[in-house]
C-alpha cells in the first residue's frame, strides 16, 4: 500500500471523505457499546504538538490505544526539532521506527515538507492554514443528527483562519454551500475561497445565517495571534454568534465550534446551553473520526 498523508481534505477525494465519515460513526456506536475492536496491535504513533491541544491529543492518544497501538507525545522541546534538527532528517529516522506522526505546528509548509521526506503517513493536527481533522468530526457530527450534507447551507462567521478554509475545502469536497461574514482585513485566503464555487462571502452575519442548516464559529484570536486580543475583541464584536442571531436560521439548525471557546466573545455565556448547540457531541467526534482516519491510512479502507 502506498503511503497516504492527510494534510488538507483535498488529498482525499469526497468517496475517500465519505467512507472516513461512515467509518466514524461506525467507531462511535462500537465506543458505545464498549466493543473492543485493536487492529493496530504492534503500531506506534507519534503526535507533535508545537501549540496547545486538548482534543486532538486525546483523541489521538486514547484512540492509538483503543485500536491496540501506542502513542508517543512530543512537545516543543521534546524533540531536537525544537533545536534546529532539519525536518528532513527528522522525517527519515521517525520513519525507521513508528508507523504515523500527527503533527500541530504554524507552519503549513513545515508540515509538507515533514510529509515529503517520511515513508509513513503524515497528519495535519492543525496549522495556521488549515485544521482538516475537525472537519471530519463536524461533517460525522451533521450527518448523524440530521443527513447528507450536501446541498445543505452552512454559515461560517468570524475570523476567516484556519477553520473558516477547511469549511471552503470541506464545501468543497462534500458539495454543500457556504455562507461567510467575515470583517474585513480578516477574510480568508482569496486563492483558497477562488477554489470553490460553493463558498460565498457575503456582508453581515444576519446574512449568513438567514436559513442556515449550520452555524459555525470560532475563537477571535487563534494560536499565533497572541497579543492582538484587545484590537480583535473590538473589530469582532458585531460577529458574536448568540440566541438571537442564531434564530435567523432554519428551524433545526445545528450550532458547532471547534473548542476551546471564549464564553462573551465570539459565542454569548449561554449558547452552549441552547438546544441547538451540539458541541460536546462534536467534540466527541474528534476521538471516532480520528480512529478512522488513523485506521485507514495505517491499514486501508474496511467494509463500511
Ligand atoms: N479543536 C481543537 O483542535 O481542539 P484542541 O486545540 O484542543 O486540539
Amino acid at each position: 500500500m502506498n503511503k497516504r498523508d492527510f494534510l488538507s481534505l483535498l488529498d482525499f477525494s469526497p468517496e475517500e471523505l465519505e467512507y472516513l465519515i461512515r467509518r466514524g460513526k461506525q467507531f462511535r456506536k462500537m465506543h458505545a457499546a464498549g466493543e473492543v475492536y485493536q487492529p493496530l496491535v504492534g503500531k506506534t504513533g507519534i503526535i507533535i504538538l508545537q501549540m496547545a491541544s486538548t482534543r486532538t491529543r486525546v483523541a489521538f492518544e486514547a484512540g492509538m490505544n483503543q485500536l491496540g497501538g501506542h502513542a508517543i507525545f512530543l512537545g516543543t522541546s521534546d524533540s531536537q526539532l525544537g533545536r534546529g534538527e532539519p525536518i528532513a532528517d527528522f522525517a527519515r529516522v521517525v520513519s525507521e521506527m513508528v508507523d504515523i506522526v500527527m503533527i500541530r505546528t504554524a507552519s503549513q509548509e513545515d508540515i509538507e515538507e515533514l510529509a515529503r521526506h517520511a515513508s509513513i503517513p503524515i497528519i495535519n493536527a492543525m496549522s495556521s492554514r488549515l485544521h482538516p481533522c475537525q472537519l471530519l468530526a463536524d461533517i460525522q457530527t451533521f450527518e448523524e443528527l440530521r443527513g447528507p450534507i450536501k446541498g445543505a447551507t452552512v454559515a461560517f462567521v468570524g475570523d476567516g483562519y484556519n477553520m473558516c478554509h477547511s469549511f471552503i475545502n470541506a464545501a468543497r469536497q462534500w458539495g454543500f454551500n457556504l455562507k461567510m461574514a467575515c470583517p474585513e482585513g480578516y477574510q480568508p485566503d482569496p486563492q483558497i475561497l477562488q477554489s470553490t464555487n460553493n463558498a460565498q462571502m457575503v456582508d453581515s452575519p444576519g446574512e449568513a445565517v438567514a436559513g442556515a442548516d449550520l452555524v459555525v464559529t470560532d475563537v477571535w484570536s487563534s494560536m499565533g495571534h497572541e497579543g492582538q486580543e484587545v484590537d480583535r475583541k473590538a473589530i469582532f464584536a458585531p460577529y458574536q454568534v448568540n440566541e438571537s442571531l442564531l434564530d435567523r436560521a432554519a428551524d433545526d439548525a445545528l450550532f458547532m465550534h471547534c473548542l476551546p471557546a471564549h464564553r462573551g466573545e465570539e459565542i454569548s455565556e449561554t449558547l452552549f446551553d441552547d438546544p441547538r448547540s451540539v458541541v460536546w457531541h462534536e467534540a466527541g467526534n474528534r476521538l471516532h473520526s480520528q480512529k478512522a482516519l488513523m485506521e485507514f491510512l495505517l491499514l486501508g479502507p474496511v467494509d463500511a
